[in-house]
């Protein structure tokens, strides 16, 4: 007997609408893409929706910064997110934008309703406004003075040197980075959901399995500091819904965000006669599954649970929180040349390789996880190609070449099927768990039996003997019945290597109750010819990827705030705009030799990757010529040529000394890996 099927709907994190899709956040939509495909091939109704999050100041300032409106903005990047997402075979139901009459609708909704309950508040509020821009200005559109070590330019809440965390009013010299002018404070009057009114079902909520362990630790932690009023309000200029009632105030990007997955869902059902109650009702019977980064707990765990509550809906029955992407070790970002966009990868790269990837490496808990390059290739390469595909293509061409693509009536060895069979339900429940890493080291592990069965009784020698043509087609429907079975475990993670897969057994792999079915062997079956499931990852392509990913932001980002900083000339502080000009380069020291004539000059030939360069050191009295020569050290590149005695100087490398000779002289070397050309920043 079967159960009967759940209903389910699924979201992940809505992504912003001013920025590329990358590698970190394809960690959640593979994540969840593969949780609902599994629970469709298990038979269940699963839905899976996600939206543009459009609103709020940074877009608002985005658009203005392009010369476009918001409109047109949230458009465009909405059409390049939709191109991603389709590029990895990310399967929603539905994508839609937080910038929807549904979403409106629900917004006001919601907002009212907990305003008739007693749950929103008015306050004034003191803020601080930039009087130029004629707007308040939200935290990070601050920077000024840290008020506990004295560090310039930090951000309007916390300092990047010393760690503090403060009230951008605390900031000394404060600037707006919007328009350079120093802000003032001014008064406003913000509308606040009272979140301590939900404490107790918070609390409730929270503590009754729905979420991680390490989710409910960090929750006890928020507890214990005490709910605090959340403010829901901002003043025009704001790219966002307005408030009823309160012109010129206008909800929080955060207020309609998450109420974008109802109004997805909603502008999905009106077209696919779904009924909307059945999920989003207070006793609704459908179950409901948040897939987020761990930064964005607090609105998903307090805040959301709290508005849905509060305005009669159902509450979600769980969240699923993940930990975020390193590369290579290494924390993603552009500087480091480690921010690999969804479109870089798609341009070198198979979608599945990444899909099976992260998959390999997924698990439950609220854990970082890390994409290695080489761990990549190798993983992919051995797993995939090495062991799954390359059990089809060890017995597909006898099948094809012996008995005209027909797989015999029986199975050889039943104890075999049945050891895959008995692990079903194990693999199963993993991907039921969102422990993906272990439903794929058991499949692999079966993997390994199926390439040993196929060693053991070696096709390619019984296909010698004309008398045991039989024991060959049996042999090798065995091995392609494994194969069915690996792949349609794999089915949710590697979608496109599923479907060649179809093609070439001539059977449905990935249809809705496919894995309901597994257990039914192919027999007496006509199979198509064998064509290559997938490729190797070339390791030049992966390289290629990185390459690229490197060169993409090599131009210096100049923060908006660089060019109204410290105006005034006789100032000895440098804007970051000014410091910005200075070219800084890695080099790699080519020929190093003494100047006939010179008592502390060398002169040096410096590899910039591609150019040399002649350049004169006052560095004689530290170092040996012989022992510089291969050495990477860092040059300013665009330094006027300068003339001298013994020639002309095309730039300078950096040292550090002491304040006279006997300080000593220590040339600045970038850390192993650094390659000549690099900028310096
Ligand atoms: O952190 C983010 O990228 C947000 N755009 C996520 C929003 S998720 C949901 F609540 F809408
Ligand atoms: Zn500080």
């Amino acid at each position: 007997m079967t159960a009967a099927p759940r209903k389910i709907l699924a979201t992940s994190a809505l992504p912003y609408a001013n920025g590329p899709i990358h590698l970190g956040h394809l960690v959640e939509y593979i994540q969840t893409d593969i949780w609902t495909r599994f629970q469709r091939l298990n038979g269940h109704e699963a839905y899976y929706v996600c939206a543009e999050d459009t609103h709020g100041t940074p877009i608002m300032l985005k658009a203005r910064a392009d010369g476009i409106t918001p409109e047109a903005l949230i458009q465009q990047v909405g059409d390049e997110h939709r191109r991603d997402f389709a590029g990895f075979n990310i399967a929603f139901d539905h994508y839609y934008t937080t910038h929807s009459p549904e979403n409106r609708d629900f917004s006001e909704f919601i907002f009212n309703r907990l305003k008739e309950k007693g749950h929103i508040e008015v306050r004034t509020i003191t803020q601080a406004y930039d009087p130029t821009e004629e707007m308040f200005l939200p935290d990070r559109f601050i920077r000024g003075t840290c008020p506990r070590c004295g560090a310039t330019e930090q951000n309007g809440d916390n300092c990047e040197v010393c760690g503090a965390t403060y009230a951008p009013t605390d900031l000394a010299d404060a600037v707006s980075v919007i328009s350079g002018a120093t802000p003032v404070l001014r008064d406003s009057e913000h509308y606040f959901v009272r979140l301590s009114d939900f404490e107790p079902m918070l609390r409730e909520w929270t503590g009754s399995g729905r979420l991680q362990t390490e989710v409910v630790n960090k929750l006890t932690e928020w507890f214990d500091a005490g709910l605090q009023d959340w403010d829901i309000s901002r003043d025009a200029p704001y790219f966002g819904f307005e408030i009823p009632d309160a012109p010129g105030k206008y909800f929080y990007v955060w207020l309609d965000a998450p109420i974008g997955y109802m109004a997805s869902f909603r502008n999905f059902c009106n077209s696919n006669g779904v009924d909307f109650d059945t999920f989003w009702a207070a006793d609704a019977s459908a179950e409901l599954y948040h897939f987020v980064g761990k930064d964005i707990l607090y609105f998903h765990t307090l805040f959301w649970p709290a508005m849905l509550y509060g305005a009669g809906f159902r509450t979600p029955t769980a969240v699923f929180t993940h930990g975020f992407l390193t590369i290579n070790g290494q924390k993603m970002s552009k500087s480091r040349g480690t921010f690999i966009t969804a479109r870089t990868y798609l341009d070198h790269l198979d979608p599945d390789y990444l899909r099976y990837y992260f998959a390999a490496k997924l698990n439950n808990r609220v854990e970082d996880l890390d994409f290695n390059v080489e761990d990549f290739v190798t993983r992919v390469n051995a797993d995939l190609v090495g062991k799954v595909v390359n059990i089809a293509s060890r017995c597909s061409g006898f099948i094809e070449k012996h008995f005209e693509g027909q797989l015999s009536g029986a199975l050889p060895d039943l104890s075999l099927d049945a050891r895959f069979q008995e692990q079903h339900e194990v693999i199963c429940q993993h991907f039921e768990n969102r422990e993906y890493s272990r439903a794929i080291r058991e499949i692999m592990a079966l993997a390994d039996l199926a390439n040993q069965y196929i060693n053991d009784h070696k096709p390619w020698i019984i296909a010698k003997d004309p008398d045991q043509r039989d024991e060959l087609q049996a042999v090798c429907t065995q091995g392609l019945n494994l194969f069915r079975m690996l792949i349609t475990w794999l089915a949710p993670v590697v979608p496109d290597l599923a479907e060649r897969s179809a093609e070439f057994l001539r059977h449905p792999i990935a249809s809705a109750d496919a894995l309901r079915c597994i257990k039914q062997p192919l027999l007496n079956h006509p199979i198509g010819p064998f064509s290559r499931l997938l490729d190797r990852i070339d390791p030049d392509r992966a390289q290629a990827m990185m390459e690229e990913t490197q060169l993409m932001f090599d131009e210096p980002t100049r923060p908006s705030a660089g060019k109204h900083l410290h105006d005034d000339p006789l100032s000895s502080e440098i804007s970051i705009d000014e410091f910005s000009k200075v070219d800084l380069r890695v080099v790699r020291i080519q020929t190093a030799e003494t100047v006939e004539g010179a008592d502390k000059l060398l002169k040096l030939t410096l590899d910039l990757g591609g150019e040399t360069r002649e350049v004169f050191a006052g560095i004689k009295s530290a170092y040996d010529p012989k022992t510089l020569v291969g050495r990477q050290v860092v040059m300013v590149a665009n330094l006027a040529p300068r003339k001298m005695r013994f020639g002309v100087s095309n730039g300078m490398i950096l040292a550090a000394s002491g304040t006279d000779d006997a300080g000593g002289i220590f040339l600045l070397s970038p850390d192993t890996g650094a390659e000549p050309g690099m900028r310096v920043r």
